[in-house]
């Protein structure tokens, strides 16, 4: 008997007491995918309407995510307003690949899915562009007081005289030979680098994940820690992506490191700073002001939390990412990825998939060769199935 019959026999063998039905054989004739905190569904059916059928769920946990989805999604879809833990994830019997419809995937738990032999995809180049526009619309603002001088007009205020526009205009400065500090030249840190620079800001950053070179393609100056940033910036942006080591890594030692009177800009990820710290520098004129495109809590409401009394704070519900092109673009992007784990082979088949190494170590520890899988399986569907089950493969 060839080697591919004898292992899928194998596998038949170990899915019968395992797992549902959905997931013991091949992919459903029409999968079903289901974009899971969203309604609008017209920009992925066509893409995926003769490979699967596409579901909505308008969730914003995975409680509100009806059983028939958990019980039979092969595909999910998802924005950053819901988050899904090992526990959420457990609740999937048949998920083989979920795709963030954006870059950040902080709200999936990726390591415990690809022990759960579902593959995670993001979007990363959705949104690069906006993004970095609106984070480079902030720091102008916290440099220009375009918000505030709004404001005060809308307040009746009718600077005619020097001496009244000094007032109102109090405290905007000039940019031209101002330090930009970068944490995070990812994509979008790049983007905001390459922009700030024709301002006139002088571009320091720190990351230390990328290798060297990077300051010299870009023409920017690179430093070594955290500390030095933090003490030779004028104006700091956040672009790194959130991890299990970077929580609140804006907090009160980190900005009592700050310049005195510094600004500080995140239209990265809300974990990234610890607010109550923020309000407290904020109240003591430690830090000048704050543009946050991102929150601890969202949706952020100015009414609560920590920020709800500190002066010179602009802020934005998460929307630093949006334009209508790139929405419609990163769901197109989106559920070709979906279409790709459909019809090919996961992982290998995937564009983006941001757990692949977990996947496969995953798999080795298995003991099955993601390769020599019955492509019916679809790769993924061994992975699922074997995880933590190793034992109970019965001897030939
Ligand atoms: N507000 C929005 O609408 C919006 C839109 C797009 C992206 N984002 C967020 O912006 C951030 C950047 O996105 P991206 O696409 O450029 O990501 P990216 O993965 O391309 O870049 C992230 C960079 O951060 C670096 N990094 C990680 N931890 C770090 C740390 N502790 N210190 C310094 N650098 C660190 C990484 O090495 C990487 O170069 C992400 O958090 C993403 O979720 C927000």
């Amino acid at each position: 008997m060839d080697r591919h019959k004898v292992k899928r026999q194998r596998l038949d063998r170990i899915c019968e007491g395992i797992r549902p039905p959905i997931v013991n054989g091949p992919m459903p004739a029409r999968p079903l995918v289901a974009l899971l905190d969203g309604r609008d569904c017209t920009v992925e059916m066509p893409i995926l309407k003769d490979v699967a059928t596409v579901a909505f769920c308008d969730a914003q946990s995975t409680q509100e995510i009806h059983e028939k989805v958990l019980n039979e999604a092969v595909g999910a879809l998802m924005y950053h307003t819901i988050t899904l833990s090992r526990q959420d994830l457990e609740k999937f019997k048949a998920l083989r690949v979920i795709v963030r419809i954006g870059s950040g995937y902080d709200n999936v738990d990726i390591k415990s899915a690809a022990e759960l032999g579902i593959a995670v995809c993001n979007i990363p180049s959705s949104s690069v562009e906006e993004t970095a526009d609106s984070t480079l619309c902030h720091i102008l603002n916290l440099y220009r007081r375009v918000t505030w001088l709004h404001q005060a007009m809308r307040e009746g205020n009718r600077a005619s005289s020097v001496e009244q526009i000094r007032e109102v205009a109090g405290g905007a400065v000039r940019i031209r030979g101002e330090t930009l500090g970068i944490i995070g030249l990812g994509r979008v840190g790049q983007a905001v680098a390459l922009r700030a620079k024709s301002f006139g800001f002088n571009v320091i950053f720190y990351d230390p994940y990328l290798p060297d070179g990077v300051e010299r393609s870009l023409g920017l100056q690179r430093v070594g820690t955290l500390q030095d940033l933090l003490m030779h910036s004028d104006c700091i942006t956040l672009h790194c992506s959130l991890n299990e080591h970077n929580h609140h890594l804006i907090n009160d030692f980190t900005i009592k490191q700050m310049r005195q009177g510094c600004f500080l800009v995140n239209t990265a990820r809300g974990g990234l700073v610890d607010e109550k710290a923020l309000a407290q520098a904020l109240k003591e004129g430690r830090i000048r002001g704050t543009a946050l495109d991102v929150h601890e809590s969202e949706p952020f409401s100015f009414a609560q939390g920590p920020l709800k009394d500190a002066p010179n704070v602009i802020c934005t519900p998460h929307t630093a990412w949006y334009s209508e092109q790139a929405s419609i673009e990163s769901r197109e992007d989106a559920a070709k990825e979906i279409r790709r784990a459909i019809t090919g082979h996961i992982p290998d088949a995937l564009r983006n998939c941001v757990n692949k190494e977990y996947l496969l170590l995953a798999a080795q520890w298995s003991g099955i060769d993601p390769a020599t899988v019955h492509p019916e399986l679809n790769g993924a569907a061994a992975y699922r199935l074997l995880i933590g089950h190793e034992s109970t493969l019965p001897h030939d």
